[in-house]
């Protein structure tokens, strides 16, 4: 028997305000044309003022809780993908495990930007794999609108706040490509890319900051990297891109997404898309996408799934699973 960690439920949550592209043609230099043309992004959600990362995140959490039929307290472990944190510390996932009123298990947050929420699933993974957890709640939430800087085209019309969030479970699989859950994880970091994409600011400066991004850079290592571990990780797990139901990639840019299936050779009727209705969320807008291609009836149980990510550090990496 080979343990496996199979998604039991999914679910999501978005702020109520939708900002869509032409309420910034009011304060900036730019269009809705512009921004759809070069990113295919439509609108993007907000969080109200003094909604928080943690608040967003719990509500994906019950949501995932109540599509797995199960309570709090059957979970052991939580994990949050975030970069935008309610406090320096504790962590998001604690005040998650505190939210949903739980009194066991451990949390932790994970902080790979963009790609957080790959490397999330692949420590669920292997915390489940090594019989260290038995129900994960993964977990990506994030609030961007509070580092983004308003005066900055280039960047602030690109993102939005938003959370989703997966049950994982042990299971005895059989070892095989047949077996439902995570069949294979690739995962890449790369420090001299630090200064194409980050946050000005920080504990250790005693300021917060601002998101700075030189997009073209950051679109250049986005369409090379992402094909590429997309196509390592389904080599780890004997597949190929013929194999594939659906491409649920990391929501940046329609152009990237578009490039990445090419790549792989995926037709793009068997990719998950979300970014023209919830822009950029980095490390909630893969679980975003799980969950809305759920309840649209796209992705059913038994299809083959590739998640791909990547984002600041660089850090990048992709899941195959088997939903
Ligand atoms: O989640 C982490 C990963 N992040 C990403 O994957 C983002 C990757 N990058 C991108 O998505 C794209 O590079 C952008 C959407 C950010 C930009 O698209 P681009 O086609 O690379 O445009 P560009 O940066 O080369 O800018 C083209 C022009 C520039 O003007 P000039 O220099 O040609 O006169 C910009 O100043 O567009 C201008 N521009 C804008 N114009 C209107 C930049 N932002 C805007 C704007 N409205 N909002």
């Amino acid at each position: 028997m080979t343990p496996r960690a199979v998604v039991r439920g999914v679910g999501h949550y978005l702020p109520d305000r939708v900002v869509p592209n032409s309420e910034f043609e009011r304060t900036l230099d730019t269009s809705d044309e512009w921004i759809r043309s070069r990113s295919g992004i439509e609108q993007r959600h907000f969080a109200a003022e003094g909604q928080t990362t943690s608040d967003m995140a719990v509500r994906a959490a019950r949501a995932a809780l109540d599509d797995a039929g199960l309570q709090p307290d059957d979970i052991d472990t939580v994990i949050v993908a975030t970069s935008t944190a309610d406090l320096t510390f504790p962590s998001a996932a604690t005040m998650v495990q505190d939210g949903l009123g739980m009194t066991g298990g451990f949390a932790f947050d994970i902080q790979a930007v963009c790609a957080g929420f790959v490397f999330a699933l692949a420590n669920a993974n292997a915390l489940i794999v090594a019989g260290q957890a038995r129900r994960v709640l993964v977990i990506g939430a994030e609030t961007f609108s509070r580092i983004l800087d308003w005066t900055d085209r280039s960047t602030c019309v690109l993102f939005g706040d938003g959370a989703g969030a997966l049950v994982l479970e042990a299971a005895d699989g059989t070892g095989t490509t047949d077996d439902r859950g995570i069949l294979a994880v690739d995962l890449h970091s790369d420090g001299r890319h630090r200064d194409i994409l980050y946050v000005d600011g920080g504990v250790s400066t005693q300021t917060t900051g601002h998101l700075r991004m030189q997009g073209k850079e950051v679109f250049r290592h986005a369409v090379e990297k992402l094909a590429d571990t997309a196509h390592a990780a389904l080599d780890k797990a004997g597949l190929t891109g013929g194999d594939v139901d659906w491409i649920v990639p990391h929501q940046a840019n329609l152009r990237i997404i578009k490039a990445t299936a090419q790549r792989m050779q995926v037709p793009m009727e068997r990719v998950i898309v979300t970014v023209q209705d919830h822009g950029n969320t980095s490390a909630a807008s893969i679980p975003l996408a799980l969950s809305v291609g759920k309840q649209s009836g796209q992705i059913k149980q038994g299809d083959l799934l590739v998640a791909e990510a990547i984002g600041g550090g660089l850090a990048w990496g992709a899941v195959v699973l088997r939903w």
